[in-house]
C-alpha cells in the first residue's frame, strides 16, 4: 500500500539546514502532507546519523528516537550526544499514518554546528587603529555633506594571504566583527547576506556568521579580504547625533578552518600578520550614508596577486570573554528590487525618482562616462507641496550617498554599510537624464520566510494589507525597528509588542523573534526591568508600561503561534523578574509606581498629541495596571504550559488581585471605565479586567465614545491593536468595519488616500488642514498603528489559533463577513502547513473554502440562519467525509473538520 503521509520541509530550529549554530540540543520540525482528507500522523521516528551515508543505510548512529507513539511533528527536541564544534549530522524522519502505515524516511536534511567554546576561535581582534579623516577627500562634496561626515572614517580594508597546498574536502569561513563587515575570498564576495553581524548589545554578545567556502579556494596562493564599518557598533546609532555607543573603531575577528582531504585541518584567523589600508569608502554610516571614491579603488585588493606592499600591518587585540555566538535567525539580505515609477527633472543638476513604494534599503545606480562628477543620493520617505525632497523629518540622519566616479564606459555603484527609509531619491551631479535601468531600489530586510497573505474585495483594505506588510519590512531588521528612516532606527519594545501578533501572519518571525529576545534578556536590569529599546541603547531607562511588557508578550506570542515552549523556559525567570520589579512597588496591585519613561498611550488623539505624543486622555496608571495584570494572567498561562503548577497558581491569583484592584479603582457600578476613553475600554475588555455582569455594559459604553467621535477611532499604540477585535468579540463588528474602512482624518484609510505605501508613524503625519506634523517626530514608516493587520487575518478571512491548543494543530476557521466587503481570503503557513480560508457571498449563498494540512484539525464557524441549507462539494454536510458537525448555534453551524481542502456553501433562504 502506498504511504498516505509525507514528511517534507524539515527544519531545525526553524531554520532549514541551518549552518553554523549553537544550540546543544536543538529541535525538529517537519510538515505532514496527504493526498487525502483528514489524515492525521500517528506516530515517528528520527534517525541523527554522523553522515549521509549512514543515514542512507537507516542507521541513527547519533541518535534514534524509535518508533514514538505521537502526532507531535513541531519542536521534537533532539537527545543524541552533542556534536563538536564544526561537525555536520544528518538527519530524516519518517511518520505513521492513522492506520500504521509508514511513510518513507524524507530526503535527508541536516544542522550543522558553529564554533561552540572560547577555545574554538584562534583569532584575535583586528583592525586599522585610529584611521586618519580625509577631509582632503570630502572637500569635493558640498558643504553639507562636509559638516555631515567630517568626524566619519574611512572603511578598513584588511586581507591576508595563504597557500593551497592539498585537495580540500571542505571549508568555512567563521567571522564577525564589531561594526559591519563583508568578506571575499580571491576576488569574490563570500555569502548574499549584508549589514553582517546584526545589531546585538556588542558588549554582552557577538553574533557571528559562518559560511561555506569550499567552493572559493583554489589550490595555490589565496587571499582573504574584509571590509569594515562602524555600523552599530562605533558608528551613529538613535536619536541625538551619538555614535561610538560600544567603541572608537571597526574590529574584525575572523577564521578561515580547511579541512583537507586528507584529515588535516588548517586554521586562517585574524591576526597581527594580516595587512590593512583604506580605499574608496571613504566612510560608510548607517545613519548618515556612504562616500564611495571610485577612483580611489584598490583593484584586485581581495586576489592574491596584489602587492599590498604599502598597506600597514593591522592593529590586534587579544580576545576578552564577550561571548560570540551563533546567528541564530534568518540573515539580512536584499530581497527585491524595485523600479522607479518616474524619474523627474527638476533643474539642471538634479532629477527626482520616485519607487512608488516607501522602502528600506538604499539604490543602486549606474553611471556611463561620468569622470569627473560628484553625484548625490539624498533620500526621503515624501516630497513637501512643490514637488521637493523633504527630509526635515529624518532629523539629523544625513541618508546621502555620494559617488565619485571613476569615469570608466560604465560603472555600477550601490553602497553597503548604511541604509534608508525612502521611496524618492533626489541625485543630483549626475551626467545626462537618468532611465528607469541606471537606477532601481534594493530592499533591505532579516529575510524571514514568507508566512501570510491576504485579500479581500475591498481596495482600501488591501492596500492597508500592503502598507502593514511593507512597514514589516522596512522595520524588521536585524531587530524590530520603530521606523528606518530618522535618526532613531531602535529596537522599541512597546512597538513590538503591539505588533508582535501582526508580524508572525505575514512572516514566519519565530527566529527573527527568538534572537530578540536574546536582546531584551541581556537589557534587563539587574532590578528586573526590561528596557525601553533592546538592545538598550540611546534611551537607557528601564521599561514604561506597555514597553517593558514585551519581554512577556513576545514570548507568549511565540507560544502561541509556533506552539514553543522552550522561549517560554528561556525567559521564564526574566519574566518573574520583571512581574517582580512591578510587584516590589505597587504591593497594592496597582501599577502607580516606576513607571520609568510612562509613555501612556502613545500618540493617541484623545489629549494632545500634538503638543505632547503621550498626553493621551487615557489615565496612565490605568494602562500601566491593565499591562501589569495582563502579564500575571499569560504568565499564569505559561507557567502552566511548561508545567510549573504552584507558579501558575500563584500567578493566577496574581492576576485575580490586581483585576480587583483595577476594577475598584477605576471600574464604575454602571460599567464605565475611568477616563472614558476607547484605549481604557478596549485595554479593560481585552485584558479581562471587567465584572462579567459589565462586560456588555462597558462595551456599549465603547461604542458610544466612538460614536462621539462621529465613529472615528483615538486609539493611540496602545489601544489601537485591541481596537477592532474587543469590538468584534463584544458583539460590534459592524462598528469594527466602520472604523476600518473610514477614510476620513483620523483612520487607516486617511493615509492610503493620501499616498501612504507603508504605515504612518501618527495618524495626523499630515492632514490636509494642517500639512505635516511636528519634523521632531513624523515617521511614516512605522509599523504601530498597522497592528490591526492580525484582525484582518484573525476575523475577516477568520484563520486563528486555538488558545487552550497553541501552534495551530487545532485550528480555528471562523469569517467574519461584514462590513461592504463581498469577499476575503487568506493563507497562512503555519508550522503544521499551510492553511486557507476564502469566502465570498454571491447569489444569496456564502461560500467557503477551508484548507487544513494533514496532522491538524479544526473548528470552523459558519455563519448562517435556522433555515439555512448547509452543503460540502455536493453533498450535505451531514455525509460529508472529514466534518463532523458539533452543534447548531444561532448564528452559526460549528463544525469539526480534519485535514483536506472543503468547499462550504451555506444557502441562505431569503
Ligand atoms: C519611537 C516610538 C517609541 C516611542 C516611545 C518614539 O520616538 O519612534 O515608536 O515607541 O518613541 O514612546
Amino acid at each position: 500500500m502506498a504511504a498516505t503521509l509525507i514528511p517534507e520541509y524539515l527544519r531545525c530550529e526553524y531554520l532549514v539546514n541551518p549552518l553554523g549554530i549553537d544550540v546543544a540540543c536543538p529541535r525538529f520540525s517537519w510538515i505532514v502532507r496527504a493526498e487525502r482528507r483528514a489524515q492525521r500522523q500517528s506516530a515517528y521516528q528520527i534517525l541523527v546519523a554522523d553522515s549521509e551515508d549512514a543515514l542512507a543505510a537507516g542507521e541513527g548512529d547519533q541518535w534514534d528516537s524509535g518508533r514514538v507513539e505521537s502526532d507531535q511533528s513541531v519542536h521534537i527536541a533532539y537527545a543524541g550526544p552533542t556534536p563538536h564544534a564544526g561537525r555536520r549530522v544528518w538527519w530524516a524522519v519518517r511518520v505513521w499514518d492513522g492506520d500504521g502505515q509508514a511513510s518513507p524516511y524524507s530526503a535527508p536534511a541536516w544542522w550543522e554546528m558553529g564554533l561552540l567554546e572560547p577555545a574554538d576561535w584562534h583569532g584575535t581582534w583586528i583592525g586599522l587603529g585610529e584611521v586618519a579623516d580625509d577631509r582632503g577627500v570630502l572637500a569635493l562634496a558640498d558643504e553639507e555633506n562636509v559638516s555631515m561626515a567630517v568626524d566619519l572614517e574611512p572603511s578598513p580594508y584588511l586581507r591576508t594571504t595563504f597557500t593551497v597546498a592539498r585537495p580540500i574536502r571542505r571549508a568555512r569561513l567563521y567571522v564577525t566583527a564589531r561594526g559591519l563587515y563583508e568578506a571575499r575570498l580571491n576576488g569574490g564576495r563570500v555569502g548574499d547576506v549584508v549589514l553582517t553581524p546584526g545589531w546585538t548589545d556588542y558588549r554582552t554578545r557577538i553574533q557571528y556568521q559562518t559560511y561555506d567556502v569550499t567552493d572559493l579556494l583554489r589550490q595555490g596562493d589565496n587571499a582573504l579580504g574584509v571590509i569594515l564599518a562602524p555600523g552599530w557598533y562605533s558608528g551613529y546609532v538613535g536619536f541625538g547625533k551619538n555614535r561610538r555607543h560600544y567603541g572608537a573603531h571597526p574590529r574584525l575577528l575572523a577564521q578561515l578552518s580547511i579541512d583537507y582531504a586528507d584529515g588535516t585541518i588548517e586554521t586562517v584567523a585574524s591576526d597581527g600578520s594580516w595587512r590593512g589600508a583604506t580605499g574608496p569608502i571613504r566612510f560608510s554610516d548607517l545613519l548618515m550614508g556612504e562616500y564611495y571614491d571610485a577612483r580611489r579603488e584598490l583593484v584586485d585588493w581581495d586576489a592574491s596577486g596584489y602587492d599590498d606592499a604599502g598597506w600597514t600591518p593591522v592593529s590586534d587585540e587579544e580576545r576578552d570573554a564577550t561571548p560570540l555566538v551563533a546567528d541564530r535567525a534568518e540573515p539580512v539580505r536584499v530581497t527585491e528590487e524595485v523600479a522607479p515609477i518616474s524619474i523627474t527633472r527638476v533643474d539642471a543638476d538634479t532629477q527626482i525618482v520616485d519607487l512608488g513604494q516607501n522602502i528600506a534599503g538604499w539604490v543602486r545606480l549606474r553611471a556611463r562616462r561620468a569622470a569627473g562628477a560628484i553625484i548625490q543620493l539624498r533620500h526621503a520617505e515624501i516630497l513637501d507641496s512643490n514637488g521637493a525632497l523633504y527630509t526635515e523629518n529624518l532629523r539629523s540622519a544625513g541618508a546621502t550617498d555620494t559617488y565619485i566616479p571613476h569615469g570608466e564606459d560604465e560603472e555600477v555603484y550601490e553602497p553597503r554599510f548604511t541604509f534608508h527609509g525612502f521611496r524618492y531619491v533626489e541625485v543630483t551631479g549626475y551626467p545626462g537624464d537618468l532611465t528607469s535601468d541606471d537606477i532601481t531600489g534594493r530592499v533591505v530586510e532579516s529575510d524571514a520566510p514568507a508566512a501570510g497573505t491576504f485579500e479581500c474585495s475591498q481596495p482600501l483594505i488591501n492596500q492597508l494589507q500592503r502598507n502593514i506588510a511593507w512597514g514589516q519590512r522596512g522595520n524588521f531588521l536585524s531587530v524590530p525597528t520603530d521606523c528606518p528612516q530618522r535618526d532613531e532606527r531602535l529596537g522599541w519594545l512597546g512597538d513590538a509588542q503591539i505588533f508582535a501578533r501582526t508580524a508572525t501572519c505575514n512572516r514566519d518571525v519565530a527566529a527573527f523573534f527568538t534572537k530578540w529576545m536574546r536582546d531584551v534578556a541581556d537589557a534587563q536590569s539587574p532590578e528586573g526591568a526590561f528596557p525601553d529599546v533592546a538592545p538598550r541603547l540611546v534611551d537607557l531607562s528601564d521599561g514604561a508600561p506597555a514597553w517593558g511588557d514585551a519581554g512577556v508578550i513576545v514570548p507568549w506570542t511565540l507560544y502561541q503561534v509556533y506552539g514553543d515552549t522552550r522561549i517560554v523556559e528561556e525567559h521564564y525567570d526574566a519574566m518573574a523578574r520583571w512581574l517582580a520589579y512591578i510587584g516590589e512597588a505597587n504591593p497594592d496591585g496597582l501599577w502607580v509606581n516606576r513607571r520609568n519613561n510612562d509613555f501612556g498611550d502613545w500618540l493617541a488623539l484623545d489629549g494632545d498629541a500634538v503638543r505632547d505624543p503621550g498626553a493621551s486622555a487615557t489615565p496612565k496608571d490605568l494602562l500601566a495596571t491593565a499591562y501589569y495584570a495582563h502579564d500575571a494572567r499569560l504568565l499564569a498561562r505559561m507557567a502552566r504550559a511548561i508545567g510549573r503548577v504552584a507558579d501558575a497558581t500563584r500567578y493566577a491569583d496574581l492576576f485575580a488581585r490586581i483585576r480587583n484592584a483595577f476594577i475598584a479603582a477605576y471600574v464604575s457600578d454602571d460599567g464605565h471605565v475611568k477616563g472614558e476613553t476607547q484605549t481604557g475600554y478596549v485595554l479593560a475588555l481585552h485584558m479581562d479586567l471587567l465584572p462579567k455582569g459589565l462586560r456588555a455594559a462597558a462595551a456599549t459604553r465603547l461604542v458610544e465614545r466612538i460614536k462621539e467621535k462621529d465613529w472615528r477611532l483615538s486609539t493611540g499604540f496602545v489601544g489601537v491593536g485591541y481596537l477592532l477585535p474587543v469590538l468584534a468579540e463584544a458583539g460590534h463588528l459592524d462598528v469594527a468595519y466602520r472604523l476600518l474602512l473610514n477614510d476620513t482624518f483620523p483612520s487607516w484609510g486617511y493615509s492610503i488616500k493620501h499616498g501612504a505605501t507603508t504605515i504612518w508613524e501618527r495618524w495626523d503625519g499630515w492632514t490636509a488642514e494642517r500639512g505635516f506634523q511636528d519634523p521632531g517626530m513624523n515617521s511614516f514608516n512605522h509599523y504601530s498603528l498597522g497592528s490591526v493587520g492580525e484582525w484582518l487575518y484573525r476575523y475577516v478571512a477568520g484563520i486563528d489559533i486555538d488558545p487552550e491548543q497553541p501552534g495551530f494543530q487545532h485550528i480555528i476557521i471562523r469569517p467574519h463577513p461584514g462590513g461592504e466587503l463581498t469577499g476575503a481570503k487568506a493563507a497562512y503557513r503555519s508550522v503544521h502547513g499551510v492553511i486557507e480560508s476564502a469566502w465570498r457571498i454571491e447569489d444569496g449563498t456564502f461560500r467557503l473554502r477551508v484548507t487544513t494540512p494533514a496532522n491538524t484539525t479544526a473548528t470552523v464557524y459558519l455563519p448562517m440562519r435556522d433555515t439555512a441549507v448547509i452543503m460540502e462539494g455536493d453533498q450535505p454536510i451531514a455525509s460529508a467525509v472529514g466534518v463532523t458537525i458539533e452543534r447548531m448555534e444561532d448564528t452559526h453551524a460549528v463544525l469539526t473538520i480534519g485535514s483536506g481542502v472543503y468547499d462550504f456553501v451555506v444557502t441562505l433562504s431569503p
